[in-house]
């Protein structure tokens, strides 16, 4: 798909682990960016890109190290204002006459103050007082800055923390602004995005328009059909799509049978009443249960689920005559993510149900909208879009639904107590206003039966776990201090409302070590 703004910011990837960060600065400050590992950022691929300002990120590696990883060498002359960052920084003072050392004394990690020295555009609003905290982590150090550059800021282990070359409009910080621990650090992207003169048009009701013009010229009159399950992101892709091209869009729910309490009638009943969107409801819940049964392996169900998943929506998109797309939800993470800076495969921890593969497999070409956008951004585009703010705000849901969250052999009967169960848990969270700080709640059903005493009878039923976490994105998450009295509220409530369950317990593992799901 094309780009939606004249004006873009290239990141160019040096591997650090928090490049993502920088992207998301920016993005808050409406610039349009993207981020390329170094590798691929060639000097034909910095002319075709055309940006209007480039950002080093930092990185793992060690610019004394022979054959370390450089800028590319056409960037320093193609009057682009630069941004160096942490091994950025050292890659462009070497790169430009300067020296960096590595060794006793150049690291420094955490947490630091940085004196100003001078006068600098780039620092304006930044220096609240006559020194700011912000987040070192680096081995090596700049020992001599390159010609043309001078001192604006200093640390105790880095006397060139911030350096710039004004004529030139390339600046260089040793520490990292996009972290949390840098509380200002945004302004001084905020300052650098000014001087290189973005206007900061990157707005949501803009990338609207721009991404349904783009979907019309990619798509004309032909047909397209979009998988929905009900969560945010394939949802705004179908709403997204069905704005642009109406009835040339038929989208397909399949219902495995795993969803939570009614969910299946009120995703059907949104997408029908609200917007009168072709929309195939698949209940195919026999057949996946069916399937599933007697199965307690979790890659197994993962793997069953996924290849059953597959099947059904071709079975179903292979009756929609002269569809020639596939609309998927892939977001910007997911891109960056296929070009990782390693390259290397990264391990699986679980195999993710999605619909890959599946457009090679039936011959339909991908229209992908959101894939320039970040998860938040998503949600905007959704309210843009008119989307419910309930709807937006919902937890994130996985593929394979309760099928995880219900470890060991999935029955009908399990099923049905835990979407109770899950039920009556996330009202009590919705009851007591925490619903909007807990990134992600929700009930798995253990493979268990306790004993317990019911009024004066013996009672042997299930036990299940309830888990909150926050996160910022699901790769690393913390469970959520619930007050005592909200569980022990809780426990009660679940024990009385759900005939099958006689034991609450509260899961309090951190991702990692555990993982967010049970399975
Ligand atoms: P874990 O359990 O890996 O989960 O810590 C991280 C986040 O990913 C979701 N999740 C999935 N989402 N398909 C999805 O679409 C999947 O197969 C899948 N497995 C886990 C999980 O709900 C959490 O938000």
């Amino acid at each position: 798909m094309e780009h939606q703004t004249n004006e873009r910011l290239l990141i160019i990837d040096f591997g650090s682990q928090v490049t993502q960060l920088i992207a998301r600065r920016l993005r808050e400050l409406n610039v349009y960016c993207e981020i390329h590992p170094y590798q691929m950022v060639t000097d034909a691929f910095l002319t075709e890109f055309a940006p209007k300002a480039v950002i080093l990120s930092g990185g793992p590696d060690s610019v004394t190290r022979e054959g370390s990883p450089r800028a590319p060498d056409s960037l320093w002359n193609m009057g682009l204002p630069v941004l160096g960052i942490c091994y950025g920084q050292q890659t462009m003072m070497t790169q430009l006459g300067g020296k960096v050392d590595s060794g006793h004394g150049t690291a420094e990690f955490g947490r630091a103050y940085v004196t100003p020295q001078g006068k600098l555009p780039l620092l304006d609003g930044w220096f609240k007082d006559d020194k700011e905290q912000v987040w070192m982590s680096h081995g090596d150090h700049v020992s001599e800055i390159a010609p043309g550059f001078e001192v604006y800021g200093t640390s105790p282990n880095a006397p060139f923390a911030i350096t710039a070359d004004t004529t030139r409009n390339f600046y260089a910080v040793q520490f990292h602004p996009e972290v949390h621990h840098t509380p200002n650090g945004a302004k001084l992207y905020e300052n650098f995005v000014r001087l290189a003169g973005f206007s900061g048009d990157w707005t949501m009701g803009a990338y609207r328009e721009k991404a349904i013009e783009a979907i019309r010229a990619q798509v004309g009159d032909k047909k397209v059909i979009c998988a929905l399950s009900g969560g945010v992101d394939s949802s705004v892709t179908a709403v997204l799509l069905h704005e642009a091209i109406g009835e040339q869009l038929t989208c397909v729910f399949v219902d495995h049978g795993l969803l939570r309490l009614d969910e299946g009638a009120q995703v059907a009943a949104m997408f029908r009443d609200n917007y009168n969107l072709n929309l195939i409801h698949a209940d195919e819940s026999e057949l996946f249960l069916g399937k599933l049964e007697g199965v307690s392996d979790p890659e197994t169900k993962r793997k069953i689920i996924g290849g059953l998943f597959i099947d059904v929506f071709q079975k179903y998109a292979n009756d929609i005559e002269g569809a020639e797309f596939l609309a998927q939800g892939t977001l910007y993470p997911d891109v960056i993510e296929s070009v990782s800076f390693s390259g290397g495969p990264s391990v699986t921890i679980k195999s993710h149900h999605n619909v890959g593969g599946l457009p090679e497999k039936m011959g339909l070409k991908l229209v992908e909208p959101l894939r320039e956008l970040f998860k938040d951004e998503v949600r905007a585009l959704g309210v843009e879009l008119g989307l419910p703010t309930s709807f937006i705000g919902r937890h994130p849901f996985p593929g394979p639904g309760l099928a995880i969250r219900c470890p060991g052999e999935i029955t009908r009967e399990k099923l049905e107590i835990l979407r109770k169960a899950d039920a009556v848990y996330i009202d009590q969270i919705r009851k007591h206003g925490l619903y909007d700080e807990i990134w992600q709640a929700f009930v798995a059903i253990l493979p268990v039966r306790t004993v317990g005493v019911m009024g004066d009878g013996r009672t042997y039923d299930f036990a299940c776990a309830l888990r909150a976490v926050t996160s910022v994105d699901g790769m690393t998450a913390d469970y959520y201090p619930f007050s005592h009295e909200f569980l022990g509220e809780t426990a009660t409530r679940i024990i009385n409302e759900v005939q099958g369950i006689n034991r609450v317990t509260y899961d309090i593992t951190s991702k990692p070590p555990g993982t967010i799901e049970w399975e």
